[in-house]
């Protein structure tokens, strides 16, 4: 079956048979270009009256999509077919961000232009700042970019029409361009700093580093060492396939709301524990250790299915190798950190003795049990000048460029509905309402 056309391709994969209540119904099997089959169970309940059952969707795929794919098993993560290692050394973020939208990497006429493109918006409306003063100083930084971010939809009105391409295409620079600016602004705001206006000279990383760190009061020079690597961090979480958070972005925008409410929409799922919140627990984990000798203390305790812990930065649900945003990741603490003149931090000593011990471990190994993104994350963010509450904001800005290119191919993809999930009714049957 062809995704979008509907008509069987030469080489389709055989069809699914499934019985039910006695009737056999035949299912259509779709083949991608790589990754598994689907058996497509469009026309189940019309043909048996069943619906299917998979709460949290562990195999269930919501859409077909050629931006992001990952195989878990070999630990792979591929933009538009480029593996993320190879994005990481040889490109920048703004390139990856125009080849997760448009499909291909830019040429340097395109690069340029999009880089201009993008720059031109990274001011926000001057009357945005008064948000700022309504959120109370000790907000947690992603309560206010979802607020702020959901409001931008109140001052960009040109670009709210999502059946217009190039308002749509506006609105995925805007939020591109600002998302950054608003970031720095929570930072700066829960400082009590005066907010750093962007500059247009600097590359889009080395502008948000100096938004979040220079003060008007004196020069501020980006350390073009600490910018890469920020840089090569926005690109390991630009995108990651049908995450919760851009599910729920896109679910969001299958109602036909606008970009910016959708993306405010993924900010606030993204702040859960369990999503953006891992690389936090992570850091509080190695601080805990705390010395080199308690590791092996620590790794029988996650053994220890009583204990309630679990070595927070390990294991992954679609990963069962080693998580190849890790490996970078990994290159990039040991950067930081000798950049930073923190390269004898004992918690990175913590980290490395218990990723070796971790992985010489039978535990571990049959659970195939690999360090993931979040592993070196916390540190690295750390001895940026970041504090803990930062850390998923910063995974907001990167990972807004995946939601904006899943929300717009959601869009332009003539098979999308608006997402209706059904469910297994477990409540009260019918019943008359008491007579008096
Ligand atoms: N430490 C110890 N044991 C673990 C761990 C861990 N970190 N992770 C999984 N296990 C065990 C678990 O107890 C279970 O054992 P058994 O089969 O005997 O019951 C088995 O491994 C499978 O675990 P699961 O919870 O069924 O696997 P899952 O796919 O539902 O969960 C996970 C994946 C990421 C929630 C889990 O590995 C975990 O809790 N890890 C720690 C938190 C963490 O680092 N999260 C960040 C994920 S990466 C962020 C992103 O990509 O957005």
């Amino acid at each position: 079956m062809n995704v979008h056309d509907n008509k069987p391709a030469a080489n389709a994969p055989a069809p699914a048979t499934i019985t039910v209540d006695g009737k056999q119904v035949t299912l259509p099997v779709r083949s991608g270009s790589i990754g598994p089959n689907v058996i497509d169970v469009g026309a189940l309940y019309k043909e048996t009256g069943n619906f299917t059952y998979d709460p949290g969707f562990t195999s269930t795929a919501n859409c077909s999509s050629s931006i992001t794919y990952i195989d878990g098993d070999k630990g792979e993560l591929l933009y538009r077919g480029y593996p993320i290692d190879q994005l990481a050394d040889n490109t920048n973020f703004l390139a990856v961000c125009y080849l997760l939208l448009h499909g291909e990497l830019p040429n340097n006429a395109e690069f340029i232009n999009f880089r201009k493109t993008i720059t031109n918006h990274t001011m926000v409306h001057e009357q945005m700042t008064r948000f700022f003063t309504g959120y109370r100083r000790d907000a947690h930084p992603m309560a206010v970019m979802v607020g702020t971010v959901g409001a931008l939809s109140s001052f960009y009105h040109d670009s709210t029409d999502i059946n217009d391409p190039r308002q749509r295409e506006i609105a995925s620079h805007r939020m591109i361009a600002k998302m950054p600016t608003i970031a720095a602004m929570a930072y700066k705001y829960s400082m009590g700093h005066p907010f750093i206006y962007p500059r247009n000279d600097l590359d889009y990383t080395s502008n948000f580093l100096q938004m979040c760190f220079a003060v008007p009061c004196e020069p501020y020079v980006v350390n073009p060492i600490l910018s890469r690597a920020l840089d090569r961090i926005f690109i390991l979480h630009a995108d990651h396939e049908q995450n919760a958070s851009t599910s729920t972005v896109r679910l969001a925008g299958s109602s036909g709301a606008n970009p910016f409410a959708c993306i405010s929409a993924g900010i606030a799922c993204l702040w859960g524990p369990a999503h953006g919140g891992a690389n936090e627990a992570a850091l509080n984990m190695l601080k805990e250790i705390g010395t080199v000798d308690k590791v092996p203390e620590y790794v029988k305790k996650a053994k220890d299915k009583t204990s309630g812990f679990r070595l927070m930065g390990f294991g992954h649900r679609v990963y069962k190798n080693y998580d190849p945003r890790a490996k970078v990741m990994q290159k990039t603490c040991h950067e930081v950190l000798e950049a930073t003149g923190a390269k004898d931090d004992p918690l990175l000593k913590v980290a490395i003795e218990l990723e070796r011990i971790a992985l010489q471990d039978d535990y571990f190994i049959e659970k195939k049990l690999y360090p993931n993104i979040d592993f070196y994350s916390g540190i690295t963010l750390r001895a940026m000048g970041f504090p803990v509450e930062m850390f998923t904001v910063l995974f907001a800005v990167a990972r807004t460029v995946g939601w904006i290119a899943q929300w717009k191919e959601m869009i332009e993809d003539p098979e999308q509905r608006i997402g209706r999930p059904r469910q297994l009714y477990i409540g009260k049957p019918r019943r008359d309402f008491p007579a008096a």
